[in-house]
Formats: C-alpha cells, sequence, structure tokens
C-alpha cells in the first residue's frame, strides 16, 4: 500500500513537472532546420540544412549574441565531425552568420562536416537594464558563450547530427585566443558557477582539437615579451627617455617568466632566458627554409646564411604534419635583390636583430605598453583595457605592473578574469580536460603579439604531451584562415 501510495506521488509530481511551461529550458527543433546551399570558389555547391537562432543559454541576457547556427551538410551523420568557427575578431562581440566560402567555415561544409557557428558577447556589447546601458560582454564572457555553445551541442547530441567528441575549433587573432581557450580549458570548474548562473547546459565543454590562428592570448605577458623581442629594434631607439625606461623595465620581467614556466625543447633540455632567442631562430629558420624549399626566395638581406650542407635541426618536432608541406601557407615574399631561390642550399644561420628589424619594417610596432596602456605614461587605453573592463564600460589594467604605475594594485576580481582568459593557466592542471590536438600558426611577419606568445603555448601544450603543429608560416603578417589545403588534410588525418 505504501509503495503504491508513494509511487501515486511521484506520478502526480511527474504530471506537475509535465504541465509547466517549458519557457526556461533549451530549444532544438529537428524540424526547423531549413535548405540552403553555398558555392565554393571552385565552383562546387554544397548544399546544407541550416538550424538558425539557437539560443544556448536559458537566461539570455543579449539576444543580439548569445545564440549559435548550425549547418548541416547533405550525408552528415553522428560520426560526422563538428566544426565550430568563433568570428571573435579584436575580443569584440560577434554574431552567429552563414558560412563564407573564402574561408574555413564554408570549406568545412565542403568537407562535409558540420558546421556551428556561435555567436558570443565582447568587450563592447551592452544591453539595457531599465534606464542604463550596462556592458555585460567583459572577460570572460565570451568564452562563457562558445562554452555554453558546446555544452548545447553535447545536450541536443540526440537530435542534432554530428559526432561530439569529434569537437574542432577554429579562430583568429582574439578568436585564435578563444579557440586555445576552448581547447586549454576544458571542463574546468573554475567556469561552472558562471556558466550556471547564464542557464548553459550542465555537462561536458572539452573539445577534440584546437585551431588557433595568431592567438592574442596570454595577455598578462604579453608586454614584457613583446618589449624583450622588440624593444631594442631601430624602431624603438627614437623614443622619448621615458617610454626607454617602459621599455626596459618591461623586458626585464620577460627572462624570470621564462624560467618559470619550465619549458623543454623536444630533446628534452630545457628552455630559459638564455637559450630562449636561439629556439626563436631556430623556428623562423625552418619556417624560412621550407618557403624555400617550395620555391620562395628568401633575401639574404634580412639576416640570412645559406650554405650547401644543412647544419640545422627542426626545434620544433610538430608531429602530425610537421613533414615538409606541399601546401605552403601562401603570401611569397615579393623579388628582392640578392634573394635565394636554388633548391638543395641550407639556411645555417640567421641574424636575429636583422630579421626583427625587417619585421618591424614591414609594419609598425604598437604603442608602449602594447597591451596593458591604459593611463601608463600617457598611453591611450588598449582593447585588452576594455575587455577586462567592468560593466559601467571603464578601461582597466590587468598586470601588476601597470596597475601599480598608475598608482593602483588589482582586484581579486580581475586577477580571476585575467586567470580565466589565459590558456597558459590551464595546461597541465589536472582539473582539466585539454584537447589533445592542436594546430597553431603565428606568421613569421606577425607583430600584432610577440613570437613567444605562440610559441610557449605550442611548446607548453608539446611538453604536456599534446599533438601540436604548430609554425610560423614565412612572410606571413597577421591573419588566418590561410592554407586551408594544408589544415584541412591534418583534420582529415586526426579524425580518422
Ligand atoms: C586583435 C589584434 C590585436 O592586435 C589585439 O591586440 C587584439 C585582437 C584581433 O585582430 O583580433
Amino acid at each position: 500500500k505504501l509503495i503504491i501510495a508513494s509511487l501515486g506521488m511521484m506520478l502526480a509530481i511527474n504530471m506537475n513537472a509535465a504541465k509547466k511551461p517549458k519557457t526556461n529550458a533549451l530549444q532544438f527543433n529537428p524540424e526547423s532546420g531549413v535548405k540552403a546551399s553555398l558555392t565554393m570558389p571552385n565552383g562546387k555547391v554544397v548544399n546544407y540544412t541550416a538550424y538558425n537562432k539557437l539560443y544556448f543559454v536559458t537566461n539570455v541576457e543579449d539576444s543580439t549574441y548569445q545564440y549559435m547556427n548550425i549547418f548541416v551538410p547533405e550525408g552528415a551523420n553522428e560520426q560526422t565531425p563538428i566544426f565550430l568557427r568563433t568570428y571573435v575578431g579584436g575580443y569584440m562581440p560577434s554574431q552567429a552568420g552563414n558560412p563564407q566560402a573564402q574561408d574555413a567555415s564554408g570549406r568545412a561544409l565542403a568537407e562535409g562536416y558540420v558546421l556551428v557557428i556561435p555567436g558570443s558577447r565582447g568587450r563592447t556589447s551592452t544591453v539595457k537594464k531599465g534606464k542604463k546601458t550596462v556592458y555585460t560582454g567583459r572577460a570572460p564572457k565570451a568564452l562563457l558563450d562558445l562554452k555554453a555553445a558546446i555544452r548545447y551541442l553535447r545536450h541536443f547530441d540526440n537530435l542534432i547530427p554530428g559526432n561530439t567528441e569529434k569537437i574542432i575549433t577554429d579562430g583568429t587573432s582574439a578568436g585564435g585566443a578563444m579557440s586555445s581557450l576552448m581547447g586549454a580549458t576544458g571542463n574546468n570548474p573554475a567556469y561552472e558557477p558562471l556558466l550556471k548562473a547564464m542557464g548553459a547546459a550542465n555537462g561536458r565543454d572539452d573539445v577534440f582539437a584546437s585551431v588557433c590562428y595568431c592567438p592574442i592570448t596570454d595577455l598578462d605577458h604579453a608586454d614584457m615579451a613583446y618589449e624583450w623581442l622588440y624593444g631594442n629594434t631601430d624602431s624603438r631607439k627614437n623614443l622619448a627617455a621615458s617610454k626607454k625606461t617602459l621599455i626596459k623595465e618591461l623586458a626585464a620581467q620577460f627572462p624570470s617568466y621564462i624560467n618559470s614556466l619550465g619549458l623543454k625543447k623536444t630533446d628534452g633540455t630545457l628552455l630559459n632566458a638564455d637559450n630562449y632567442l636561439d629556439y626563436i631562430k631556430q623556428i623562423i629558420i625552418r619556417s624560412a627554409q621550407d618557403a624555400k624549399d617550395a620555391g620562395a626566395d628568401i633575401p639574404d638581406s634580412i639576416g640570412f646564411t645559406f650554405s650547401s650542407e644543412a647544419a640545422f635541426q627542426a626545434p620544433i618536432n610538430g608531429g602530425v604534419g610537421m613533414a615538409r608541406p606541399a601546401a605552403m601557407g601562401g603570401g611569397m615574399p615579393p623579388m628582392m635583390m640578392g634573394s635565394r631561390k636554388k633548391v638543395g642550399e641550407y639556411i645555417t644561420d640567421l641574424d636575429m636583430n636583422k630579421y626583427l628589424n625587417y619585421v618591424v619594417s614591414t609594419q609598425a610596432l604598437k604603442g608602449v605598453p602594447s597591451f596593458d596602456s591604459y593611463n601608463v605614461n600617457g598611453a591611450a587605453a588598449s582593447g585588452e583595457n576594455g575587455e577586462f573592463g567592468n560593466e559601467q564600460g571603464s578601461d582597466v589594467n590587468f598586470t601588476a605592473w601597470a596597475a601599480a604605475k598608475t598608482g593602483s594594485t588589482l582586484s581579486d576580481e580581475i586577477k580571476e578574469n585575467v586567470r580565466l582568459l589565459n590558456p597558459m593557466y590551464f595546461i597541465g592542471d589536472t582539473a582539466t580536460s585539454v584537447a589533445p590536438h592542436w594546430y597553431i600558426r603565428h606568421g613569421a611577419r606577425d607583430r600584432d603579439t610577440a613570437f613567444p606568445i605562440a610559441i610557449n603555448l605550442a611548446t607548453k601544450l608539446q611538453n604536456a604531451g599534446k599533438d601540436v603543429n604548430f609554425k610560423l608560416p614565412w612572410n606571413r603578417p597577421h591573419s588566418g584562415d590561410y592554407a586551408l589545403n594544408e589544415l584541412f588534410s591534418w583534420i582529415a588525418k586526426i579524425v580518422k
């Protein structure tokens, strides 16, 4: 009798629950797809079904950005890998859009992958709360939105085609940083209360692979890396004495940072402040040699030494895809006087001073400081100062050094936001599921952040046993979604 009575109560409770309107639940209607097609640059027409405007949280704060679009090509099934492209740039808000024939989104669809384009809030996005304008996209909100999108895919795994164990993220610049964060912070409990408060689905948000083009990340060490690398270039020589003092102070912080990371080269020897510049040099030589082997002209004038005998070993063994590539990054250097095109000739050395001056001659450096500049010696606030700002729209310092220059200190809240936006703190952390596969690119003449930012990310991942395909592609400025044949043949290998 008792059992029957309690069964009856349970039934009654369940019926009550069923009657509740479901306005506060995540929605996915498999019947809502619309058919569309995309014509690729080669003329191939890709037919797909689009599921648009899928809100990935129940407590939607910003209805302009907190939804995603999903595109399912003909023939996709439960085993099909999922390609997630974020269009975040400049740490700005990013609205979910449509596949683009010219970039990796269209290419992913053409390869038969399920494509996901999530929107996300950013440093300038605001909503009206009563009469107030509130900034709701400051760090780490963009990452939280992207994590919520990943959880949504798993939440509706039974209804949405695609294999959620094969999610590949892709982004460029600040989007490359977001991609690196999706890859490096999977399931870390520090994000959990924030995701819960947003009404993200419960569950996992780790991914299978991260594609990161020129990630502007490790923001709390970006200024010291920048001045350590570029502070002595000619372009910094004519600056005011007060700026030169800042350059010296920042550059002096970098050695202890590098030493603190305890990174190792592939031969197991320790990377430190003394051998780090040589490590960069070897990576750039490798890049130039690859380009040269593929037919590019490498000018003598920018610091290279050539020989008919090999004297060079690859410093980073990139695992899958590190063989001499058939498909180069494209964008070959212009013909220059005294350039070398002879195949079979080896680059044996590089004068880094000359090379860095060459990089800086192709595009002016950022100011001093480049990233945490707000109120430091009259410098204007950077986008990053806005990224760490508050809901009222303030710009905020995010390094202890810059804060001290402006007579303040970092609050615990800002310190935590800085940590939550830096993949370096999560790689090797046992509470985190770091993606097993990584494809990282930073152009060999990209000066938007210093080479060590991408190099440290790649090296730390490699040291943690991850499969890392890393290059500083020759003659590339700040850009993304290039050499798509190379990228998609790497993806085809890892998803097999
Ligand atoms: C981007 C570029 C930058 O130089 C920067 O500091 C932050 C973001 C970008 O292109 O996304």
